[in-house]
């Protein structure tokens, strides 16, 4: 059978290559791919972004299933336009992907089926907002309402930086539509967890727990980043912990979105702040897997994800079961000279192809691309071509043997500009509790 996953990241080259390998799968197109997918065995990049153009080509390749990584796609209606042309794919509907297109819907949606975050209040009146902030005391959050790439969550640590923010959003608008509507929320703190799931509509099939570096540099310090890491599982979700999550968290979730006329498919997460008093309280949804999480849970992942994905289609995710390596996984994100602001393009990534990986099996390390391409004179070379470059990943006995295999690797790719952080890892070997998880 072939396969489409749309989408050029990490994220999609780990979706891929995971869906690549199950029997029954002759080749995966990647729309629009990078350099990694295009030199990965099994994939074949296809040029295509605009979603009449794919559908145009699901329908004339005959392709048995689609996977989408991206949220753009999905605010664009992709799920709605495959299921008209009839055809398959694992994706939430436009209406039901409003859980991360509009951060005022989700924070309503929680408080309206009592799902525990943050206090929040919505605002487009610029005075208003800064009125609110009068009563409140900082840190606090300031949130676009809409998709931003990323960019629309400011963590402002005094009042001076709160109403900058709802000035640049509000008054310059500098998010543009996505700023229009603001959301403001009370700051957590704690430990932020992801929890993924796969959801068929009305069951859920939990996927391995995972943390990732939000940060630019090395102790969680610097701009916020689309994600400089990650490493599954978390010690920080306990089987107690985990039953909760579900309990109070995604079942809400699923069952809300059921009930609110916008049934729910496709992959959910749940980017979650486990707070000092032991609350779990959601920051964000997102209605696709996250990047680079996805990376080290399709490292861990030896169950057939064409199964799993196609039962999560019937229906029927109850009869799935996943089988998960017991060992670590950790990926290290290297990122463009410039990033996440200015990232550069088209600077050459050598040591790909000669990489020493000491004692390493074949299995137990990949490279996943993101921002790259193929180019140079014969159109052979790898260069930069976005601000996350490569993703290594690589599988340990523990965090820290899966941190020294990744950065044994990493430090033998090399790019002028180079950036990554040097302590991946470190938060789950802070882990002091006495009931690790290891789900
Ligand atoms: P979001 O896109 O809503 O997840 O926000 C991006 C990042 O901002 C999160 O991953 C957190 O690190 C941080 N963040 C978001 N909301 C809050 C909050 N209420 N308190 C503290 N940090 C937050
Ligand atoms: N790594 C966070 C995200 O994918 O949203």
């Amino acid at each position: 059978m072939k396969l489409l996953v749309i989408g050029g990241g990490g994220r999609e080259h780990a979706l891929a290559w995971k869906l690549a390998q199950s029997s029954r799968v002759i080749k995966v197109f990647v729309a629009p791919g990078n350099a990694g997918t295009a030199l990965e065995h099994g994939l074949e990049n296809l040029p295509l972004t605009a979603i009449p153009d794919l559908v145009e080509f699901a329908k004339k390749e005959n392709i048995a299933l689609t996977v989408v990584g991206p949220e753009a796609p999905l605010a664009e209606g992709v799920a709605d336009a495959f299921h008209a042309a009839d055809l398959k794919i694992f994706a939430p509907t436009r209406q039901a992907a409003q859980l991360e297109i509009s951060k005022d819907f989700s924070k309503a949606f929680m408080r309206r089926h009592n799902i525990p975050t943050a206090a929040h209040a919505t605002f487009s009146d610029a005075s208003e907002a800064h009125q609110y902030l009068d009563r409140k005391e900082a840190p606090i959050v300031i949130k676009a309402d809409g998709l931003a790439a990323g960019k629309g969550v400011i963590v402002a640590m005094t009042s001076t930086e709160a109403h900058a923010a709802v000035d640049a959003m509000l008054v310059n608008k500098n998010m543009g539509e996505a700023g229009i509507k603001i959301v403001i929320e009370d700051f957590l703190q704690g430990e932020e967890v992801s929890f993924i799931v796969m959801v068929d509509g009305h069951q859920v099939l939990p996927l391995a727990t995972s943390q990732d570096y939000k940060r630019l540099r090395d102790g969680d310090q610097g701009p916020n980043t689309g994600g400089m890491g990650a490493f599954s599982p978390t010690p920080f979700i306990s089987p107690e912990r985990h039953g909760k999550i579900m309990r109070e968290i995604i079942h809400p979730a699923v069952n809300g979105m059921l009930h609110e006329g916008a049934r729910y498919t496709g992959f959910l997460y749940a980017g979650l702040m486990i707070t000092p008093d032991d609350e779990i309280k959601v920051l964000e949804f997102n209605c696709r897997l996250g990047d680079p999480e996805t990376q080290t849970i399709m490292m861990r992942l030896k169950s057939d994800l064409f199964t799993l994905i196609e039962q999560a289609l019937n229906g029927s995710l109850d009869n799935a079961e996943t089988e998960w390596d017991r060992r670590v996984a950790l990926g290290v994100v290297i990122a463009a000279h410039g990033y996440p602001e200015t990232p550069r393009k088209n600077d050459i990534i050598q040591g790909l192809s000669n990489l020493t990986t000491h004692q390493l099996a074949s299995d137990e390390f990949h490279v996943f691309h993101s921002g790259t391409t193929l180019g140079g004179e014969n159109g052979d070379e790898v260069l930069t071509a976005g601000g996350r470059v490569l993703c290594v990943t690589t599988l340990g006995d523990n965090i820290k043997m899966a941190q020294r295999n990744a950065y044994q690797i990493a430090e033998q790719i090399y790019f002028d500009g180079r950036q990554m952080r040097h302590d991946i890892g470190y938060r789950g070997m802070t882990y002091t509790g006495n009931r690790a998880g290891s789900l």
